[in-house]
């Protein structure tokens, strides 16, 4: 008997588990339903793939989209388009908003606003304070969360747990693995005259090396102590590369496209605070440090931490000038222009971008091409050169560190639960994003 299927993605180069190879992908009612040799199948659509590889979706697990309480910079619908247009299937949004996502009425909140108004699917972080701790173990299992994040050092927003007890106290009540910007607050306080008015050249010397690695030490151990897995944000120095290395028992580690594309002084001279975020990009040296932690396997995801600003408020001399750069949509173009000039593979950007966050959070049914996960694809020409420019940018702020840089790889399709939510630069049909679920915080009956 042959198989019916709603559509059949046919003919393309399919990356997953098993390797790389020809084949098709069969979908039905969102899920992947086969794959193979599905020539001899019938379907509602058969989609013509051939010449471009096919990649499990994937998911940016760090972005800020600023709703509530900053939508002049950016909200969830538009982010939502900037990470299709991306080829980016699903996100996880950070907790520095207005209100902070710090409760459970805010949680809420979120999730009612990007249902059905993202065009990718989504998921929340609950922030940490210093007085939240008792409530942290049902908000983290509340519909849409993906976790815990704690801020160590300050950033954009006012969420912040400074000092050992509070974070110690965080660990304690929580049960999942807890995200962490790990940068020491004591001692942004103690530097904070180091950065010089006007000059963004001074970002990394404010805020330096030690600052990453006394809190990256400080928080390993408040995790041991408490027996609790830690994820860590957006590492930036050689240093943190070795010693996670010898703390992978309890430690994911994410990297960010820029930190492993930009380096210091240059991207302050050529960009000024366009180039401004936390933790800073760094030097050559510790850039190397990150991509050969990235080759031996101590980097488990690679995170955008999508943080629009306007240009306007960059304007602003530093250091009034805001932390933080557009990344959800130039994430993916970005890396496969890596692959292309041979820095990782593309089997390793799929480990590091479906295979890490299912593997790191607990996906339930994503971050896999595999029968039976939903059918999120991220169909890329690898063979595409184009450039990047701030007019491509979907972000309500309108523009993206990476303006003027031609790049070898782009995404040419975004299948969202076997849905086209972007097609060759175009957005087709209504936005129908769903919260991810996660193993485990499954509800009942589920
Ligand atoms: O540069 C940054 N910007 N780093 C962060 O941790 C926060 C982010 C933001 O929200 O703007």
């Amino acid at each position: 008997m042959s198989q019916t299927f709603d559509t059949i993605f046919a003919g393309g180069t399919i990356v997953n588990h098993d390797g790389t190879g020809l084949g098709d992908v069969g979908v039905k009612d969102g899920r992947i339903a086969a794959i193979g040799d599905l020539s001899q199948a019938s379907a509602g659509e058969r989609v013509d793939v051939s010449g471009l590889h096919v990649l499990p979706g994937v998911l940016d697990t760090q972005v800020h989209l600023r709703e509530p309480g900053a939508e002049h910079k950016e909200n969830l619908e538009a982010g939502g388009r900037a990470a299709v247009l991306g080829g980016v299937t699903a996100v996880f949004e950070m907790p520095n908003t207005k209100p902070p996502t710090s409760d459970a009425p805010a949680l809420a909140e979120k999730v009612r606003r990007a249902s059905n108004r993202m065009q990718c699917d989504f998921a929340f972080y609950a922030g940490a304070t210093t007085e939240n701790a008792d409530i942290l173990g049902d908000l983290e299992r509340e519909t849409g969360c993906c976790g815990v994040k704690i801020f160590m050092g300050s950033s954009t927003g006012n969420l912040l747990v400074p000092d050992d007890d509070h974070v110690r106290a965080v660990l304690r009540n929580v049960s999942r693995r807890v995200a962490v910007h790990s940068e020491d607050e004591y001692r942004l306080r103690e530097r904070r005259e180091l950065a010089e008015t006007g000059n963004v050249l001074t970002h990394p010397v404010w805020r330096d090396e030690e600052t990453a690695i006394r809190c990256t030490n400080r928080l390993l151990r408040l995790a041991r102590e408490e027996g609790k897995r830690i994820h860590v944000l957006h590492v930036t120095t050689a240093d943190e590369m070795d010693i996670l290395a010898a703390n992978k028992d309890i430690a994911t580690v994410e990297a960010t496209p820029q930190h492993l594309t930009l380096a210091a002084p240059d991207c302050y001279e050529e960009m000024g605070t366009r180039a401004q975020m936390n933790p800073p990009i760094r030097d050559a040296r510790h850039r190397a440090g990150l991509w050969r932690g990235l080759a031996a396997g101590i980097v488990d995801i690679i995170g955008s931490d999508h943080a629009p600003h306007t240009l306007e408020e960059k304007a602003q001399a530093y250091p009034k000038s805001p932390s933080g750069m557009p990344g959800v949509q130039t994430l993916v173009p970005i890396m496969l222009n890596h692959v292309n000039e041979g820095r990782l593979s593309l089997a390793r950007f799929v480990d590091l971008t479906s295979h890490g966050p299912n593997r790191v959070f607990g996906l339930s049914a994503k971050g896999r091409l595999a029968v039976g996960y939903d059918a999120d694809l991220t169909i890329v020409d690898m063979k595409k050169s184009r450039k990047i420019e701030d007019s491509w940018i979907a972000s309500v702020s309108a523009w993206t560190p990476f303006d003027g840089m031609t790049v070898t790889g782009w995404p040419v399709g975004t299948i969202v639960r076997g849905r086209r939510a972007m097609w060759e630069d175009e957005i087709p049909g209504a936005a129908e994003g769903q919260p991810i679920r996660f193993v485990d915080t499954l509800p009942r009956g589920a």
